[in-house]
């Protein structure tokens, strides 16, 4: 089943540990609790038994140090493309993202579509202490994973794991979120939706393309966004987006060499 089709509400979703152990299994009983799903025990039981007995798109797999989401596509946490762009940072190369945003280290990001993290987390580099980035993540999954992600992140770059540290994810949708900000609350309100043509190369994010939201960015949304942002809405898509022009950008910046352009409104007021 192509959970895209589906609708967001109907995937079906368990959570069981990786093995009988009391600690995994306290946890497991609390995620359930918190995401409002049932815990299986595992009794011996097979991740695909299970999975079929119940009926599941999806298991949420505790282990002792990970969490996995097993369904057709497997997804994990991880943070993607970012260790290598905030090292190409730290070499005083520039990204296009961070230019795109116009940002600058005291500046506040909303970020609207959080997914993973992993622009989130290099805009959080950038920023540093005095800086902070907000990220929405409607899929309750999704968001779950990239929490569980951020809190637990075990490599070693004393950067990234402070700049992870300063991004506070909210299970939100923000078709919910903006109407209920005040004008001018972030310096920069970001959005990067699902793709109109799924870029193949960007495995980082194929297997969370069935548990995503969907849904385009409407003229409405950027009014909305332009409301909330201090100095400029960003938003990501892919080169030559004619869903993009039509939201009719102040203008267009990007990599040279790169399949992404990023939108550009400029709050002039
Ligand atoms: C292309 S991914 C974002 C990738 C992210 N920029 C990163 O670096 O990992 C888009 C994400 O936005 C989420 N999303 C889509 N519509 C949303 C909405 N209305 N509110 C909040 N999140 C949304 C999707 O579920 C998906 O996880």
């Amino acid at each position: 089943m192509n959970n895209e089709n589906k609708g967001h509400d109907m995937i079906k979703v368990a959570v069981t540990t990786s093995k009988e152990d009391t600690v995994l299994i306290e946890q497991a009983e609390q995620i359930a609790l918190e995401l409002n799903i049932e815990y299986l025990s595992r009794r011996r039981r097979s991740i695909d038994t299970l999975r079929n007995e119940y009926d599941l798109d999806y298991l949420l797999i505790i282990e002792s140090q990970q969490v996995i989401l097993k369904g057709e596509t497997t997804l994990a946490w991880h943070p993607c493309m970012a260790v290598p762009r905030i090292k190409f940072l730290r070499l005083g190369q520039k990204d296009p993202m961070i230019e795109a945003m116009g940002l600058k280290p005291d500046y506040t990001v909303l970020d609207c579509t959080l997914g993973l993290g992993a622009d989130a987390l290099v805009a959080s580099y950038f920023l540093g202490e005095a800086g902070s980035v907000i990220g929405l993540e409607a899929s309750k999954y999704i968001a779950f994973l990239t929490k569980w992600g951020l809190n637990n992140f075990s490599g070693r770059n004393k950067h990234v794991i402070s700049a992870l540290s300063r991004i506070t994810v909210l299970n939100q949708n923000y078709l919910d979120y903006l109407p209920e900000q005040a004008d001018n609350k972030f310096d920069v309100v970001y959005l990067d939706p699902m793709f109109e043509c799924a870029l193949k190369k960007s495995s980082g994010l194929n297997a969370l393309r069935p548990l995503a939201f969907y849904g385009d960015v409407t003229c409405a949304v950027i009014k909305e966004a332009k409301r909330v942002a201090k100095r400029r809405v960003v938003m990501k898509q892919n080169i030559g987006s004619t869903k993009a022009n039509k939201l009719k950008p102040d203008f267009i910046g990007g990599g040279r060499y790169s399949p992404v352009t990023y939108y550009i409104w400029e709050k002039n007021e």
